[in-house]
């Protein structure tokens, strides 16, 4: 008998399959027993007729727990009130574990119990339709990036280098050295984009973030394109090209998913290019108005990243934030050399930055003196400051957060539940 997955039930309507799975599901009717099959690619309803069995047999499926993994074989019927739109008529099976008592039922639990048991909460529904769209977001980005003969260069994650600031690094030892858990790839894709041209790098950051927001994790992932020659407004419109792109790639492959988290779909699909830019000095005047305490020279808080972007269906690029809040490789703009030519992206409905990139200083003595002027020791960026020695040459690039991303398309009010097994400021296990 051949074995299928779920999914592919309908190429089988009529005839024999085997399905290997997991009980989600199950109740009784004396003389049917209906178990709802899980087995990562759907749900269907086996239903078995104790007619059909020794009443010793009938009896162990009687006895199957929820999430008992097991072996069953039947017909494939077409019933369109089940929810594949098929159900199975067993004619055999093989329970291979009846699961002892599980922990996660159908009645609400607290997201701290879900979070301790977080190994086992991936099999419920919700988990695995946002981890599903994860998965879309993921092949998205490296078909944008590939199909734009971008060449993917894995950045390291241990490194001498502080690229996002000292106050979230992870340091740990390396031999008699020490060495620090990446906090972004891009230092290395500068590198990468002098030897291609156009790069990008995906991989795990890490951050020690010390508060506890619901827009961090330590540990998250990052695409991160880099381009040799790009200004500020051609990364602006890559990132906005990506954004749609992994947008429309979503909507086209994921309704299902979308639909059972009951994602209003229609929330998404109003996001279209051209997205609206703002500079920094507009959003700062846009959010006095609204009441906020900003003051020009600040950075933009939580709160304001959320007023802004309530006011656009899509993603607002706001651009041209004071240098001093910004990192150290960040390009002055030439006509007002105190306002840095970066980019932060804030998604709509209140979900705030999802991406922040911009021009690097590409001069040899500027970014020695910005290095000074934030702390950071030039021995262990030596290897950076080379690529201003030999053919510097402008060039742009941005970081999106693959959690952020998916939170906001999957409308979560965390980011914990866009990572399989998320890290957090008092979280390791499971
Ligand atoms: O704005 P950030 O810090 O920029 C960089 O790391 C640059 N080096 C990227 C580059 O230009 N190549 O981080 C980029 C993005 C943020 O917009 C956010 O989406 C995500 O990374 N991010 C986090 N996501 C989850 N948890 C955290 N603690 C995050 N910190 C940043
Ligand atoms: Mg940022």
């Amino acid at each position: 008998m051949p074995i299928a997955y779920i999914k592919d039930v309908g190429k089988h309507e009529g005839g024999q399959v085997t399905l290997r799975g997991w009980v989600y599901n199950k109740r009784s009717s004396g003389k049917l027993q209906f178990v709802l099959l899980r087995d990562g690619t759907g749900v269907m309803q086996c239903v078995a007729f104790k007619g059909n069995f020794a009443p010793e047999r009938f009896a162990e499926l009687d006895r199957l727990t929820q999430e008992s993994s097991l072996e069953v074989s039947g017909q494939v019927r077409k019933d369109s009130r089940s929810p594949g739109g098929y159900e199975m008529d067993v004619a055999d099976f093989k329970v291979l574990q009846l699961a002892e008592g599980y922990p996660i039922t159908p009645k609400e639990h607290g997201t701290a119990f879900l979070m301790e048991h977080r190994h086992l909460w991936l099999r419920s529904a919700r988990q695995h339709a946002v981890l599903k769209i994860r998965h879309e977001v993921v092949k998205a980005c490296r078909d944008y990036f590939d199909d734009r003969d971008f060449t993917l260069i894995d950045t390291p994650i241990f490194t001498p280098n502080a690229c996002e600031g000292t106050t979230t690094l992870f340091q740990t030892d390396y031999f008699d050295q020490k060495a620090y858990l990446t906090q972004s790839g891009q230092l290395y894709s500068e590198a990468a984009a002098a030897a291609f041209g156009k790069v990008y790098c995906f991989g795990p950051a890490f951050r020690a973030e010390k508060s506890k927001t619901r827009r961090h994790l330590t540990e998250f992932w990052m695409v991160e394109p880099e381009v040799a020659f790009a200004t500020l407004e051609e990364t602006m419109s890559l990132a906005e090209g990506l954004v749609c792109f992994i947008l429309e790639r979503v909507l086209q492959k994921r309704r299902p998913e979308l639909d059972a988290l009951e994602r209003d779909a229609a929330a998404l699909e109003k996001v279209a290019p051209p997205f609206p830019r703002l500079s920094y000095d507009e959003a700062v005047k846009a959010l006095q108005a609204e009441g906020s305490e900003i003051q020009w020279g600040g950075d933009l808080g939580g709160g304001d990243e959320t007023v802004l972007s309530e006011r656009y269906d899509a993603p607002v690029m706001v651009h041209r934030y004071p240098s001093s809040v910004k990192a150290f490789y960040m390009q002055p703009d030439p006509e007002r050399p105190e306002v840095a030519l970066c980019v932060d992206v804030l998604a709509p409905e209140g979900y705030g930055e999802i991406i922040g990139g911009g021009a690097r200083i590409h001069d040899y003595g500027l970014l020695t003196r910005r290095l000074r002027e934030h702390g950071l020791s030039e021995e262990p960026f030596k290897w950076y400051l080379d690529l201003r020695k030999y053919g510097t040459v402008p060039h742009a690039g941005f970081g999106m957060g693959i959690e952020r991303v998916v939170a906001w398309i999957c409308k979560l009010t965390h980011l914990r539940e866009t990572a399989a097994f998320p890290r957090t400021l008092y979280r390791i296990y499971p």
